[in-house]
C-alpha cells in the first residue's frame, strides 16, 4: 500500500475504530476461529463490537488457526483492517535454539542471527508477525530468572547480539513473508531489579543507565527494530511504562525510534499498584502521554480513551500518532496486500523442523556451550571407556529452556540417548532428582560408577528454574545433588560434571569435586547431539561466559567491567595485610571464572600484541594485532577478545570494557594473525552533563582470549580529539 493509501483509511476510521488499533487481546477472546463473548470478554466489560476491532492479538499461532481467526475478523471489520498476531518468539519456533545467554555464548553474532532468522521463518509459516524478542536487557544479577534471555553484562556485546538478532528476524524492510517484525524489550533496564528480585524497582543514575544500560536498545534501534516494548519496572522514580521522560524524550527524541511501542502485559494497569495512578482512567491517560501505542492487556485504552476524547483535543492528537503507527507496521509487514502473509498448513508443515533447521540449531548448542575445566585433558572422552552417567538432567528432553511454548520436550533427545549413540560403554542410574534423593537411587549410581572409567554428572536446574518469575536467593546447585557429587567423588573416579542452566551458578563446591565442568545451558532441540559431539571431541568447544560466574552469592553483583575505585586491590585479593582496600574480610574479590572464558581441547595462547601506530585521530583508526598460536594437533577455535581501558577520564571508567572480539578457526600447529580496527567511537564514555564524549589522553588496549589474561600496550588520542569528533557523535 502507499502511503497515501494508509492515510487514506486512517481517514475513515471512527475515533472507536482508532481505539481498537491500540487494543491488543490474548488468545482466551479466541476460541476456535471467532472471538468469544464468554470468559475474558465479559469479565473485561468487553462487547463484540470491540473486539472485532482489537488491532493485534497476542499469543495465537498456527497457519490454520491464524487464517481462521483472520478471516472470521475481516469479515466483520468495516474498514478490513487486518489483525496482528504477536507472539513470544524468542529462541526458536518449533525447532529450538539455546537460550539467549547460550546464543550470546557463542561469541558469535551469526549464530544469533541464524537463529533469528529460523524462527522467523517457521514463526511467520504459523501465522506469527510480531515476536516479542529481542530481550536486552543489560544483567549482572544471576538472582534474577531472566537473565536466560539476556545477552548478559556487557554492553558491547549485548549491542551486537542485539542487532544480529534484529537483522535476523526481520531481514529487508518491507519484510519479506519468511520475516517477522522484531520487538526489543524491555524499555528500559527492567534486567537491574534491586536485589535480583522479579518485577522490583530499578534505581540507576542517569550516567549510569546511559553508559551501560542504554548502548544495546539504542543499537536495536539504529538495526531498525519495528518495535519497543515497556518494562515493568520503575526506573528515574516512575514506572517505565508511564516515563514520559524515557520514553518520549530518551526513546523517540534521542535516539529516533519511530515504530510502534507496546506495553508489557498489563503494564498499564499496574500503574496504579506501582502508586502512580488512582485509576485505570488516569493510568490510560499516563500511557497514551508517554507514548505508549499498543495496550497489553489492561483494557484501559479500550474502556478510557473514547470519554477523554470528548473533552481533549489532545489525547485525540496521541492516538492519532499511535495508530498511524500501527497502520505503518502492519503496512511495511504487507497485511494490507495479504492479511494472511502467504500463510497456509501446507507451507507450515514444510517450513517448520527441516532437517536445516535443526541442523542450524545443533551447531547453535556447539558453539555455545562452554568447557569450564578440563584437568588432565580428561575431555575429549574415548568411545571404548566406560561411562557410568548419573544426575537428574541425563534422562530428559526438558532441555528446551523458558519461552519454547512451540517446541516439544516430550520428543526432544535426552542426553543419555545422544551418548549411546556416541559412546560403546554406557550404563545410567539417575542418582537423585533435581531436589529430591534416596539412599537407594545413591547405591545404584554409586554401583554403575565404581565399574567405570570415568563418571558423567549431569546436574543443573531443570527448565522450569528459569525464565520469567523466577527469582532465587541460593545460586548453588540444590543440595541434593550436592550430596551425589560428594558421595561419587569419594569413588576416587574422573568426573565430567555437566551443568544445565540459565543463569550463572555458583559453582564452587562442585568445581572441587570435577575433573571436567562444561556449561550446557538449556541447549534446545539438538542440544543432546550437540553435547555428545563436544564430549567425543567430534567438536571443539568454543563458548565463552557472557556473565561472571560468582564464588560466592555474597559477591553478587559481580561483572568484570566494574569502576575503578579509589582503593582497588592489586594482587591477591586475600592478601590481608591492607584492611582498608576495597574487598571482603570472608573471601577474595575474584570470580570463580571470569566474563569471555571458556576453554578449548586445542592449547591456544595469544602472543605478539602489534599496533601499527600509537595516535588515534578521527581519520586514522588503528589497527591492532595479536597473533593466535595453536601449538596442538587440533584445529582450534578461538575467540580473541579485545579491551580497552581509559586511564583518566571525566568520569570513572571500567577497569576493562570490550570493544571488539572475533571468532577464528586455529589450524592445528599453525599460527593466524587476527587484527581489530580500533576506531574513535569505542572510546565513547558518557560525561557527567550525561553527553556522550571523546577524551584525549592514555588508554590500554588489551587483547586475549577471557577478560582476565590478556596482553596489553598504550595508544593516545590527541589533545582537542573530543572538539573533532564530539559533535557528530551527540547527534
Ligand atoms: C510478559 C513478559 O515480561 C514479556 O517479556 C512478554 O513478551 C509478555 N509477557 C507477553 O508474553
Amino acid at each position: 500500500m502507499t502511503n497515501s493509501t494508509v492515510k487514506k483509511l486512517f481517514e475513515e476510521m471512527t475515533i472507536e475504530e482508532k481505539i481498537g488499533q491500540l487494543l491488543q487481546l490474548s488468545a482466551d477472546f479466541f476460541q476456535g476461529n471467532s472471538a468469544v463473548i464468554t470468559g475474558p470478554m465479559s469479565e473485561h466489560h468487553l462487547n463484540l463490537k470491540t473486539l472485532y476491532q482489537a488491532g493485534s492479538v497476542l499469543g495465537v499461532s498456527g497457519a490454520k488457526r491464524v487464517r481462521a481467526i483472520q478471516s472470521d475478523y475481516l469479515a466483520h471489520s468495516r474498514l478490513k483492517i487486518p489483525m496482528l498476531f504477536m507472539a513470544d518468539v524468542v529462541h526458536g519456533y518449533q525447532t529450538i535454539f539455546p537460550i539467549p545467554l547460550a546464543l550470546t555464548a557463542s561469541f558469535d553474532p551469526l549464530v544469533m542471527k541464524n537463529a533469528s532468522e529460523v524462527a522467523a521463518s517457521e514463526a511467520a509459516a504459523g501465522g506469527v508477525h510480531v515476536t516479542f524478542a529481542p530481550m536486552v536487557d543489560l544483567v549482572r544479577d544471576p538472582r534474577w530468572g531472566r537473565v536466560m534471555e539476556s545477552s548478559g553484562e556487557d554492553p558491547f556485546l549485548s549491542s551486537v547480539m542485539a542487532q544480529a538478532a534484529v537483522r535476523g528476524f526481520q531481514g529487508e524492510k518491507p519484510l519479506a513473508n519468511e520475516h517477522i517484525a522484531a520487538c526489543v524489550k524491555h524499555f528500559a533496564a527492567y534486567g537491574a531489579p534491586e536485589a535480583g528480585r522479579e518485577y522490583n524497582t530499578v534505581d540507576l543514575s542517569e550516567w549510569r543507565f546511559r553508559e551501560q544500560y542504554l548502548p544495546a536498545y539504542a543499537k536495536a534501534i539504529e538495526a531498525q527494530v519495528l518495535l519497543v516494548m515497556t518494562s515493568f519496572n520503575t526506573l528515574f522514580g516512575v514506572p517505565a511504562t508511564a516515563n514520559q521522560y524515557l520514553m518520549r524524550d530518551i526513546l523517540r527524541k534521542e535516539l529516533h525510534f519511530n515504530g510502534v511501542l507496546i506495553s508489557d502485559w498489563d503494564a498499564i494497569g499496574e500503574l496504579i499498584t506501582h502508586g502512580v495512578a488512582g485509576d485505570l482512567k488516569q493510568a490510560a491517560s499516563l500511557a497514551l502521554k508517554a507514548g505508549v501505542d499498543i495496550d497489553m492487556m489492561s483494557f484501559a485504552y479500550a474502556h478510557y480513551l473514547k470519554k477523554a476524547t470528548d473533552v481533549d483535543s489532545n489525547t485525540k492528537k496521541l492516538i492519532d500518532e499511535s495508530v498511524m503507527r500501527i497502520l505503518e507496521l502492519k503496512d511495511v509487514l504487507g497485511l494490507f496486500d495479504d492479511p494472511y502473509r502467504g500463510i497456509s498448513e501446507e507451507r507450515e508443515a514444510i517450513a517448520v523442523k527441516t532437517h536445516k533447521n535443526l541442523a542450524s540449531a545443533q551447531h547453535a548448542a556447539e558453539q555455545a556451550m562452554v568447557l569450564l575445566k578440563n584437568k588432565n585433558h580428561i575431555l575429549p572422552l574415548k568411545q571404548q571407556q566406560r561411562l557410568a552417567v548419573v544426575g537428574p538432567a541425563a534422562n530428559t528432553g526438558e532441555i528446551l529452556g523458558s519461552w519454547s511454548w512451540q517446541g516439544d520436550s516430550s520428543t526432544t533427545e535426552s542426553y543419555i540417548s545422544a551418548l549411546r549413540r556416541h559412546f560403546l560403554n554406557v550404563s545410567y542410574a539417575q542418582g537423585c532428582g533435581f531436589h529430591q534423593i534416596n539412599l537407594q537411587e545413591v547405591q545404584t549410581a554409586m554401583k554403575i560408577a565404581r565399574n567405570s572409567d570415568v563418571i558423567v554428572a549431569f546436574m543443573g536446574l531443570p527448565q522450569s528454574d528459569s525464565g520469567e518469575a523466577t527469582s532465587m536467593t541460593n545460586l548453588c546447585l540444590p543440595k541434593e545433588q550436592l550430596t551425589l557429587l560428594a558421595r561419587l567423588s569419594e569413588l576416587n573416579k574422573p568426573m565430567v560434571i555437566v551443568v544445565n542452566t540459565g543463569r550463572p551458578l555458583v559453582l564452587t563446591d562442585v568445581d572441587a569435586v570435577s575433573d571436567a565442568m562444561l556449561i550446557s545451558w538449556f541447549p534446545g532441540s539438538r542440544g543432546a547431539e550437540a553435547l555428545a559431539n563436544i564430549l567425543d571431541g567430534t567438536v571443539e568447544p568454543s563458548g565463552k561466559l557472557p556473565m561472571t560466574f560468582p564464588r560466592k552469592l555474597g559477591q553478587i553483583p559481580i561483572y568484570y567491567n566494574a569502576y575503578s575505585t579509589g582503593r582497588p586491590i592489586q594482587g591477591d585479593s586475600s592478601d590481608n595485610e591492607n584492611k582498608y582496600l576495597s574487598k571482603y574480610i570472608d573471601e577474595s574479590n575474584e570470580p570463580l571464572y571470569p566474563f569471555g572464558f571458556g576453554l578449548t581441547y586445542a592449547d591456544l595462547i595469544v602472543t605478539d600484541l602489534r599496533l601499527n601506530q600509537k595516535t588515534i585521530t578521527p581519520n586514522k583508526s588503528i589497527h591492532v594485532m595479536a597473533v593466535v598460536k595453536n601449538r596442538s594437533d587440533r584445529d582450534g577455535l578461538a575467540v580473541v577478545q579485545c579491551y580497552i581501558h581509559q586511564k583518566v577520564g571525566q568520569t570513572v571508567r571500567p577497569i576493562k570494557q570490550l570493544i571488539d572480539f572475533i571468532k577464528v578457526i586455529i589450524p592445528a600447529n599453525s599460527t593466524k594473525t587476527v587484527e581489530f580496527n580500533l576506531t574513535l567511537d569505542k572510546l565513547v564514555s558518557v560525561h557527567s552533563d550525561l553527553a556522550r564524549h571523546i577524551d584525549s589522553g592514555e588508554y590500554i588496549v588489551m587483547v586475549g582470549l577471557d577478560s582476565e589474561k590478556v596482553l596489553k600496550d598504550t595508544i593516545f588520542a590527541k589533545q582537542n580529539i573530543g572538539e573533532l569528533y564530539n559533535d557528530q557523535i551527540k547527534k
